[in-house]
């Protein structure tokens, strides 16, 4: 218990008696009824109408503060540790109070009576208390002072302070500030279950686009499969064909030559030139079979090496990672969008040598490099367009840079590009996934992406992962950096 009972009032709930009252009294005693009904009615609205907390108690405050008669005052939450008040605001009714609302408000005095004891506590001669010790300098003077705490499950989670009622406080006014303070639990309980709500319909927000870029990959991926799957056989029996049609090309050639050479040693021909040949350019016939050969099977190269791309791409153990080559993912993810650029850019990249591997789910930083090398041909709206794709490693990380020479992103947008659903393309060009999902890959992996970009300029989207030869552990909070102009 408190030491100062004098001036010190707890609230034990009280009824005024009535019974000898005047008239005029009574009518007084109904007007004020009345006046906190309406106070009450309006504070509990707040809960309903307001969508936050701080909006509500701020209603709930303003109406109490009404009903009693007061002007100054706060609301205030207990922190975490339970060692502190935690101001969410502070009025001060137009009088001068020179302290920094900022400061910490540790809960001692009469607050931590009102805390300690779930119940409306009162003094009415706060500077002649024993409490005035605590007050800072330059804080306003408060004659009198009355908290009312926020009580949830039997635990003051909050309170209300009240000072400088015009006259003394009241049991009555404890009465009131009690159901106003538990007015506010309910709205801080209310705004807490708002909050849930809040987050968990982010998190299946986020779940939904995920598992939404998740399928649309993978349909990618399964279609990639199937044309990689069915180009296989053709172009592997057309290469050995090939291959044996230049082994058959040597042989008749060979032959040719060595029959020449009999006809004119039996002395039917002049020389090793035959008219016959000559008359059906038959050397010509055979150097361009061979070059015809040589061409086709690079073709056939090339083709074997876009299959086997096709095929990293779409593999099925997209969730498992491995120690993987970023220069071999650029170019799995290059392949795929190599006929969206063929048409729009140029495209160089400056790859390091003997990249350090990256533990990684190697099909997650294709799909992420296919996103950002997509943005890129999209922005680039002019002749001379210009693709720029680099990787280099230092201690710890490999640095992925895609830079376009494109339109740029205006600086109001910038902050917006990994907004899940932003997208500034028409409709059927863009989700507005392709950056979202990307951070949310990256980030999984450790990493962080930054974009910088000049309108009219270009872009540089810039990856960053922990390659294996790291030993630090990645926070999981690294993620985001969004700046505006070249670094
Ligand atoms: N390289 C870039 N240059 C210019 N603007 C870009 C670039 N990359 C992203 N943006 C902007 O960021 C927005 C969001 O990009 P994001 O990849 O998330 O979605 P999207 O490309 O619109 O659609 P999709 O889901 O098909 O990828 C784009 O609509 C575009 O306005
Ligand atoms: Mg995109």
């Amino acid at each position: 218990m408190p030491s100062s009972d004098h001036i010190l009032h707890f609230y034990q709930g009280s009824n005024t008696d009535l019974k000898s009252a005047t008239t005029e009294e009574l009518i007084l005693a109904l007007q004020r009824k009345d006046l906190e009904l309406r106070t009450i009615i309006h504070g509990a609205g707040a809960i309903l109408s307001k969508t936050s907390f701080a909006e509500s108690a701020r209603t709930i405050f303003d109406e109490c503060c009404k009903a009693i008669g007061t002007t100054s005052g706060y609301v205030a939450l207990l922190s975490e540790d339970g060692s502190e008040n935690e101001l969410l605001f502070l009025e001060d009714g137009g009088a001068e109070c020179a302290v920094n609302p900022d400061l910490p408000m540790p809960i001692r005095g009469l607050r931590a009576d009102a805390y300690h004891g779930n119940c409306a506590v009162y003094c009415n001669d706060f500077m002649g208390s024993e409490w005035v010790k605590y007050m800072p300098s330059g804080h306003m003077d408060l004659r009198n002072v009355m908290f009312s705490p926020l009580v949830i499950e039997g635990k003051t989670v909050g309170i209300m302070g009240m000072a400088n009622k015009n006259g003394d406080f009241n049991d009555r006014d404890a009465e009131i500030a009690t159901v106003f303070g538990e007015l506010a639990a309910i709205a801080l309980q209310n705004g807490r279950l708002i909050d849930a709500q809040q987050q968990a319909y982010e998190r299946l927000k986020k779940n939904q686009k995920f598992m939404l870029q998740q399928e649309k990959m993978a349909s990618i991926g399964q279609l990639a499969a199937g044309v990689a799957h069915e180009i296989n056989n053709p172009i592997s029996f057309v290469k050995s064909n090939l291959q044996a049609l230049g082994k058959h090309l040597d042989k008749i050639h060979n032959y040719i030559t060595e029959q020449r050479r009999a006809l004119h040693e039996a002395g039917v021909l002049n020389s090793t030139d035959s008219p016959v040949c000559d008359e059906t350019k038959l050397d010509f016939l055979l150097t361009d079979s061979r070059e015809i050969i040589s061409e086709s099977l690079e073709g056939i190269e090339r083709t074997s090496t876009i299959v086997r791309n096709l095929k990293t791409f779409s593999r099925a153990d997209q969730g498992i990672p491995e120690a993987a080559d970023i220069n071999d993912c650029i170019a799995s993810a290059l392949t795929i969008v190599a006929n969206e650029i063929k048409y729009r850019a140029t495209l160089t990249c400056t790859l390091a040598d003997n990249l350090p591997p990256v533990n990684c789910c190697r099909q997650q930083i294709e799909q992420v490099l296919v996103n950002l090398l997509i943005n890129a041909v999209h922005a680039i709206d002019k002749e001379n367009g210009h693709i720029l794709v680099t990787t280099q490693a230092d201690g710890s990380t490999i640095k992925i840079t895609v830079t376009d020479n494109g339109t740029g992103i205006q600086a109001a947008i910038l902050p917006r590009i990994f907004e899940p659903f932003f997208t500034t393309k028409e409709v059927g060009k863009g989700t507005g996934l392709g950056l979202s999902i990307s951070y949310e890959l990256i980030q999984n992996h450790g990493g962080h992406i930054q974009v910088t970009s000049e309108v009219g300029q270009g872009t540089q989207v810039t990856v960053t992962l922990p390659h294996t030869a790291t030993n630090t552990t990645h926070s999981p909070s690294s993620g985001l950096f969004v700046t505006n102009g070249h670094e």
